[in-house]
């Protein structure tokens, strides 16, 4: 897991900034950025340089490499730091909170600015980022392994997504967004996973749920992730969350994608709850009537 880094913000100074941010720039290039490179990428002297480095490599926001040639790259925990310097220097946040949740690829912490948000770290390519750090030959640049590329893609793209959809569709409010992190509205509630519905809530909540999806479904989006995982429930109804792998509903592979998520979700409500969920609703006609914008009820599609 990555460090959270939040913490030791306070404690850092311009200069430990501008090396980090110097390492980032040098990146585009290689993975690995040479020593020689640095007073370019940084505007930094010589001496400081050497001191800004002694500090971030203690702190494990960078890691070194002699191999070949003395280079520099940057770790997730810089990263993080740079990214989150950015969104506190335009005041999008103010203060950091514990984490809300750690899934499959992001760290989610509460953070606040006027009131509490959600800032989601995308982590894709991590996995692959400590391993092929393990293994790889440290020359092999040309296979320049992009986590940082992969990992800022995901949030800008998880970004774009919840602000073409947000408010029509229930979504988190997205609020900002900096190289691989966005910041959003705090979700309340549970996530879906985690409740127990009541006799009377299984199929209105169940219903409400295909309804978003039409309404995404509507706003150019299939969810692609669907499952109760991605829902949290509260007092006000349900909200979709976890977006980067949407895909865009003239996407060729859209219709499948739908199928799978109706797939996932009525699954779910089947398995949790087989007593309130009707075992032959029409899967086909009702991702069709998702595509026509005409889902109405689900008892429309029980025989
Ligand atoms: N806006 C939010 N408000 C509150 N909790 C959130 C929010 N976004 C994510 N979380 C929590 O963090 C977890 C991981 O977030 P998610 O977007 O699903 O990422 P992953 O792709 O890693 O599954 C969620 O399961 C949820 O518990
Ligand atoms: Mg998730």
């Amino acid at each position: 897991m990555v460090r959270n880094v939040a913490g030791e913000l306070p404690e850092l100074e311009d200069e430990d900034f501008y090396l980090l941010s110097g390492v980032e720039q040098g990146m585009r290039f290689s993975e690995w950025v040479q020593r020689k490179r640095l007073p370019k990428f940084t505007g930094l002297t010589e001496e400081e340089i050497d001191y800004r480095i002694a500090r971030c490599l203690k702190r494990g926001f960078i890691e070194k490499k002699t191999i070949q040639y003395e280079g520099y790259t940057l770790q997730f925990e810089g990263y993080d730091l740079l990214a989150l310097r950015a969104l506190v220097e335009r005041e999008t946040i103010s203060e950091f909170g514990s984490p809300l949740g750690v899934g499959k690829e992001s760290d989610v912490y509460e953070v606040r600015s006027y009131k509490p948000l959600a800032l989601k770290y995308h982590r894709e390519g991590y996995t692959n980022f400590r391993e092929v750090h393990k293994e790889r030959d440290y020359t092999a640049d040309n296979e320049h392994v992009s986590w940082m590329y992969t990992a800022r893609k995901a949030a800008e793209r998880e970004y774009e997504i919840l602000e073409a959809l947000y408010p029509d569709v229930s979504v988190p409010r997205p609020i900002d967004q900096n190289r691989h992190v966005i910041v959003m509205e705090k979700m309340d509630g549970v996530e879906l996973s985690r409740t127990k519905l009541t006799d009377d809530q299984v199929l209105g909540v169940l219903e409400l749920l295909l309804d978003e999806l039409a309404g995404a479904y509507d706003a150019g989006y299939v969810h692609a992730d669907m499952s109760e995982y991605n829902v949290f429930i509260s007092e006000d109804g349900v909200r979709i969350f976890d977006w980067p792998q949407a895909v865009p509903t003239d996407h060729q592979n859209a219709r499948e994608f739908l199928r799978r998520d109706l797939r996932n979700i009525l699954g779910y409500f089947r398995r949790k709850y087989p007593q309130h969920v009707p075992d032959d609703i029409a899967l086909e006609e009702l991702a069709s009537a998702i595509e026509a914008s005409s889902f109405d009820r689900l008892e429309a599609f029980v025989s």
